[in-house]
C-alpha cells in the first residue's frame, strides 16, 4: 500500500507505547484487506489525554486504541460510550462518530472471542478469577454478563475482592461473584474449575512470580487462562500444565481486541483465515 492523499490514520494513545504489538495487527489487516490505512503509536504525556482526543478529532483520525494509563481517564473526553465499556469503566477503543468519538471495550469482547476460539465456555461455568485490579474487575463483569454460574474472586486483599463483587453483582442483579482471600482456596467446592489469571504478577521480566504457587490449588484447575502473553508461558500456565490441565496465554485476547477494533473502524468482518494469519505473525514475535 502506498501512503497518499487518501490514507486514513488509526493509532494507539498511551504511555508508554514503544512495545506495542498493535501496529503489527492493524497494518497486517490493512494489507490483507487492501485498505488505505496506517496505524501508528502516539505517546501521550501525563495530563494531556483531553488534548490528545481533541487533536485526534480535529485531525479526523479514523480510530484509536487506548492503553495504560488512560483507559478510564479518556471516558469524559468521549461523545458516547458503549454500554459494556461504561459498566466496566474502561475504554480501549475509540471510533469516530459525528461530533467526536464513541468508546468501546474490545479487551473484554476480545477475551470472550479468544476463549470461544479455544472452546472455553463461560456460560453455566464455575470460574476462579485471580486478582481484583482493573483487568480482573472487567473479567468478573464479562463472566457475569456472559452467564457464568459462579465466579470465585480470589484476591490477596479480600476487601478489594469484596468491593468488586458488590459492584458487579449489583450491576447484573444477581449474586454471581463470590469474594475470597487467596489463602482460602482450600474452602472452594471439591471439583475442578476454569481459572483465569487477571493480575500482572508473572509478567516479564518477573516471569518466575506467580500469585499462588501451592500445587494443591492447581489440582483444582482443569483449564488455566492467563491474560499475560509475555513470557509466552507464565509460571501460572506451567503449574496448570504440571497438574494435568490445559493452559492458554493472553495473545489471542490481544489479537481479538485488535480485530474487533479493526472491524468497528472499517465496517468489515475479519475472517478466521485472516485472524490466523495475524496470529502467526504475532506468535513469531515470541519464538
Ligand atoms: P490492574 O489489573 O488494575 O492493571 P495490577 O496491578 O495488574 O492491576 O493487579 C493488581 C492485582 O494484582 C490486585 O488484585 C493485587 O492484589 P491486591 O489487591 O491484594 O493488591 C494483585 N497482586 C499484585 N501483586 C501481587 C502479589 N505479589 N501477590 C498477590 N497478588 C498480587
Amino acid at each position: 500500500m502506498e501512503i497518499n492523499g487518501k490514507t486514513r490514520t488509526c493509532g494507539l494513545i498511551g504511555n508508554p507505547v514503544e512495545h506495542t504489538l498493535s501496529p503489527m495487527i492493524h497494518n497486517t489487516l490493512a494489507k490483507r484487506f487492501g485498505h488505505n490505512l496506517v496505524y501508528v503509536p502516539f505517546p501521550v504525556e501525563s495530563g494531556r489525554i483531553t488534548d490528545a482526543v481533541k487533536g485526534a478529532e480535529a485531525l479526523r483520525l479514523l480510530g484509536l486504541n487506548v492503553t495504560v494509563p488512560y483507559k478510564s481517564e479518556v471516558i469524559p473526553c468521549l461523545r458516547e460510550v458503549d454500554s459494556l465499556a461504561a459498566a466496566i469503566g474502561a475504554v480501549n477503543t475509540l471510533a469516530a462518530v459525528p461530533g467526536g468519538f464513541k468508546g468501546y471495550n474490545t479487551d473484554m469482547e476480545g477475551l470472550y472471542r479468544a476463549m470461544t476460539a479455544e472452546h472455553i465456555q463461560i456460560a453455566d461455568e464455575e470460574i476462579i478469577l485471580l486478582g481484583a485490579g482493573g483487568a480482573s474487575r472487567a473479567v468478573a463483569y464479562l463472566c457475569a454478563v456472559k452467564g457464568a454460574k459462579r465466579v470465585y474472586l480470589l484476591n490477596r486483599t479480600v476487601e478489594k475482592a469484596q468491593k468488586v463483587a458488590e459492584e458487579v453483582n449489583r450491576s447484573v442483579e444477581r449474586q454471581v461473584v463470590l469474594p475470597m482471600a487467596l489463602s482460602d482456596f482450600d474452602s472452594l467446592p471439591e471439583r475442578k474449575f476454569l481459572a483465569i489469571q487477571g493480575t500482572s504478577v508473572g509478567l516479564s521480566p518477573h516471569a518466575e512470580d506467580v500469585v499462588i504457587a501451592d500445587e494443591k490449588f492447581y489440582a483444582r484447575v482443569h483449564t488455566g487462562f492467563d491474560l499475560i502473553y509475555s513470557p509466552w508461558e507464565t509460571r501460572f500456565m506451567k503449574l496448570v500444565k504440571e497438574s494435568g490441565g490445559r493452559a492458554y496465554n493472553g495473545l489471542k485476547m490481544l489479537l481479538y481486541q485488535g480485530i474487533i477494533a479493526y472491524e468497528l473502524w472499517n465496517e468489515v468482518k475479519v475472517s478466521e483465515e485472516d485472524a490466523d494469519a495475524v496470529y502467526e505473525k504475532l506468535k513469531a514475535h515470541f519464538h
